[in-house]
């Protein structure tokens, strides 16, 4: 049976799964956005696909012929809650790219609770994810652990020039603008830079059966002739008064592009190295690649690592 997808966020990626989605002849049902210049528009139009038949709608119910609704939103799940609640009393199960669902315990303990409770009661699954935070930093450093006998710390790198990602992303991290207005612009929520640094070592240490004494995470604009051309953060886990998940990721224009993710073990270490990975195409691949399984997962709030049918061995 053909899949039929509800995309709630015609952004950016929103877009992009619709292309993707109509590629692989799944069928879109419908399509939710607020911005008023495109409610009411032919979806496939305003995806740049030519007609489709669907109308963009500012109604959330539009969806409801959906077996899967992939959202794409917002960053945070307390501005995303409502939304994810409407999808789920119609029933139907959920993927979304907001990075603090990835691993909302840790931001939105409550909200979490919350979710999980409307989820079961409404017999749908839930899960954030996309591909940093929900896939190369965490998913696939706890599936590269799996492959040393006594694991001893975790290290991973995402590196990618941000010149070739999708504009909202470049905004997000204040290309451009002068360093001090960058810097207000992060401190005060206007620019959220990247999202999602606790949430990957959430993921891993949770993956692993750890529990961290505490998560430090901080990102900085990286300037060149006095103007911002990105960003770059990390993350850090701690327990035992050591550090045991480290994750980084640079985002500006001009940078290397690779994944890099070190599993030290005490027997051996393992290096696995890639050569960059496209954050657009990947993340539309990644929720995608969930939507066509989410119908066989249980029902919850669950995290994509929750997924996982391995738990490798760590030496505190
Ligand atoms: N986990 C990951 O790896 C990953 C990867 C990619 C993206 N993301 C995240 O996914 C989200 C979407 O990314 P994007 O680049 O597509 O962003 P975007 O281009 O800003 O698109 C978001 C769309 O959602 C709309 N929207 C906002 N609130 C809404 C509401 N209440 N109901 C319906 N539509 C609403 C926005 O309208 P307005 O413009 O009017 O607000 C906009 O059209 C972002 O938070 C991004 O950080 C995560």
């Amino acid at each position: 049976m053909v899949l039929r997808i509800g995309i709630y966020g015609f952004g950016s990626i929103g877009r992009l799964v619709f292309q993707e989605a109509v590629r692989r002849g799944y069928e879109v049902v419908g399509v939710v956005d607020i911005r008023e210049d495109i409610v009411g528009r032919d979806a496939g139009v305003v995806a740049g696909i030519g007609e489709y038949g669907v109308e963009v709608s500012s109604e959330p119910y539009s969806l409801v012929d959906s077996d899967v609704v992939v959202h794409a939103t917002t960053s945070f799940l307390d501005e995303a809650y409502d939304q994810l609640v409407r999808v789920i009393e119609m029933g139907i199960d959920l993927v979304s790219t907001c990075e603090t669902l990835a691993y909302p315990y840790y931001r939105y303990p409550v909200l979490a609770r919350k979710l999980h409770y409307e989820a079961i009661r409404n017999n749908v699954s839930v899960i954030g994810s996309g591909i940093n935070p929900g896939f190369l930093l965490d998913t696939l450093a706890v599936v590269l652990a799996t492959t040393v006998t006594r694991v001893y710390k975790i290290e991973a790198i995402r590196s990618l020039d941000a010149s070739k990602r999708r504009e909202s992303f470049r905004k997000k991290i204040g290309i451009g603008l002068e360093p001090r207005v960058a810097r207000e612009k992060l401190g005060s929520r206007e620019l959220t830079g990247h999202v999602g640094y606790a949430e990957s070592v959430y993921l891993v240490a949770d993956a692993l059966g750890v529990e961290l004494e505490r998560v430090d995470e901080n990102q900085e604009v990286v300037v060149e002739n006095g103007v911002v051309k990105g960003i770059r953060g990390y993350g850090v886990g701690y327990s035992n008064g050591r550090e045991l998940i480290r994750i980084e990721f640079h985002a500006y224009t001009g940078a290397e592009e690779y994944e890099e993710i070190r599993i030290h073990g005490k027997d051996y270490t393992v290096t696995w190295r890639s050569n960059g990975t496209l954050g657009d195409q990947g993340t539309v691949a990644v929720v995608l690649a969930i939507a066509e399984k989410i119908k066989d997962y249980p029902p919850g709030l669950l995290t994509i690592t929750d997924l996982l049918p391995f738990k490798p061995w760590i030496e505190i």
